[in-house]
């Protein structure tokens, strides 16, 4: 072994993964530990524009296997394509580093999705992490899909067996089966495509050396207990860390902040919805129509990916009516919008991100799920912690103005809400501080990795 120890980080191809792993890889950094850090071509270049470097993290770009002029929004073609791609360059990469004996690579960390990476590492005797980025509960329920298909309730394919709900403790909420992290409704390609993929995590999950998961212990101990080789070492933040450094696809737009210094405390509505949902234009006008009733400064990111012509008009007719009442961002830095003191509420649609920072910064949220954990996520946060409503859609499936007016209104006045934001923030806080859980996790994993 070198001077210095080396991991490589590889993380699934989306905005998602790629940021709570550059948080974690800049963590590492922090403790004396060299990273690399690979990602397809098209994903690399954005994240050298969007990010200040710390010269001690090194970007490797691996071609993704797809044309110049194919589609990279297509996530099932480029995934495919990226993996296949990925095993002959990342042992090329391993070995190149392991000429020089002051940089052997000592581990590999990835999401878990990353299944080849972690097979080249097996196959040349490299030890392997795996950082959950989905909740605990979410992790225990994949675990448990071997055990879901014997006993009958899905079929090998990912889909329910029986109309009932799934409960894996009765401690822990239960999964509605058409809303399984992996289901999509009505789109049996991407269901598989989901699935297939977090299947294949039980096998590599028992094959690892350590399993960490982006939580702390005291957020979620009834699920962590059910996973007992875990190692929570979250949040991971921004915020947790030395100067400033970033994952993100898109430039942020830091000039909401200083619209935020310039409303009133406990005032905002911060609606933000991750980086891959998007609105029809009858959901988009409802959802505006809403913010602008409720008559409070809202700050709305519109991600620049899903505005097309007719969205951009109507935006542009909707800026001008609110004025400076409402703020409409591309990208916003919303771990720093979140801890704002004008920021009252978050409307979200709880991202396993968005909810960790939403809880470490004390927002109470008004919960708009769409896919994959995200309905988990939401009954954590509005039955487990009690930090959080939910919007129900009307009998079309629309969630209406006037539903979105009425909830953020009784969430504002929810004085019991806000009391448990507050508390939730702090265990956070503390699980991250010296002697936290977190902390505790993230020095062992440092330690076993220098030795
Ligand atoms: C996806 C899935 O949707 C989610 O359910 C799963 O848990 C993780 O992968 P995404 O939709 O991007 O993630 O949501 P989320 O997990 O919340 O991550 C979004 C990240 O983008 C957060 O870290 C958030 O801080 C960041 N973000 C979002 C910004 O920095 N600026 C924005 O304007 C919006």
């Amino acid at each position: 072994m070198g001077s210095q120890p080396h991991v490589i980080v590889v993380p699934f191809p989306a905005q998602g993964h790629v940021a709570p792993l550059m948080k974690f890889s800049h963590q590492i950094v922090d403790h004396g530990i060299k990273v690399t850090f690979v990602s397809p071509d098209f994903i690399h270049e954005r994240l050298t524009t969007t990010m200040p470097m710390k010269s001690s993290i090194r970007l490797v770009p691996f071609p993704d296997g797809l044309e110049p002029g194919d589609d990279r929004n297509d996530t099932i073609k480029l995934t495919n394509s990226f993996l296949e791609a990925l095993p002959g360059h990342f042992k090329d990469l391993i070995e190149q580093i392991n000429e020089s004996d002051d940089e052997r690579v000592s581990c590999v960390i990835t999401d878990g999705m990353v299944v080849p990476a972690l097979k080249v590492a097996e196959k040349m005797g490299i030890k392997r992490a795996i950082l959950c980025l989905a909740g605990p509960a979410t992790l225990a329920l994949v675990l448990s899909i071997p055990k879901l298909i014997e006993d009958g309730i899905i079929d090998a394919k990912g889909t329910p067996l029986k109309n009932e709900l799934i409960w894996l403790s009765k401690e822990i909420p239960a999964w509605t089966s058409t809303k399984l992290p992996w289901s999509c409704p009505g789109d049996s390609e991407s269901q598989e495509f989901i699935f297939g993929h977090v299947f294949r995590v039980n096998h590599f999950v028992k094959q690892c050396n350590w399993l960490l998961c982006n939580s702390f212990y005291e957020l979620d101990s009834l699920a962590l207990n059910l996973i007992p080789e875990i190692m929570p070492v979250g949040p991971l933040l921004l915020a947790n860390q030395s100067g400033s450094h970033i994952g993100s696809f898109w430039p942020e737009d830091s000039t909401c902040l200083s619209w935020l210094d310039k409303q009133p405390v406990d005032s905002v509505i911060y609606a933000s919805f991750g980086s891959t949902s998007t609105f029809n234009q009858q959901q988009l006008d409802e959802l505006a129509l809403g913010l602008e009733l409720i008559g409070q400064p809202f700050l709305w990111v519109v991600r620049s990916d899903i505005v097309n012509e007719a969205i951009s008009e109507f935006l542009d007719g909707f800026r001008m009516r609110i004025a400076d009442r409402g703020r409409i961002v591309n990208w916003a830095p919303q771990e720093q919008v979140l801890a704002h003191p004008s920021t009252a509420c978050f409307l979200s649609h709880c991202g396993w991100n968005s909810t960790l920072e939403g809880i470490s910064m004390g927002v109470p949220f008004l919960c708009w799920p769409y896919f994959t954990d995200q309905f988990q996520n939401k009954s954590y946060i509005c039955d487990v912690w009690k930090v959080g409503l939910e919007l129900n859609p009307d009998e079309n499936g629309i969630i209406t103005r006037h539903e979105i007016n009425t909830k953020i209104k009784t969430l504002l006045f929810d004085d019991g809400i806000k009391t448990s934001a507050l508390k939730l923030k702090e265990m956070a806080k503390k699980s991250v501080t010296e002697s936290g859980s977190s902390f505790k996790n993230f020095e062992s994993f440092i330690e076993q990795i220098k030795h």
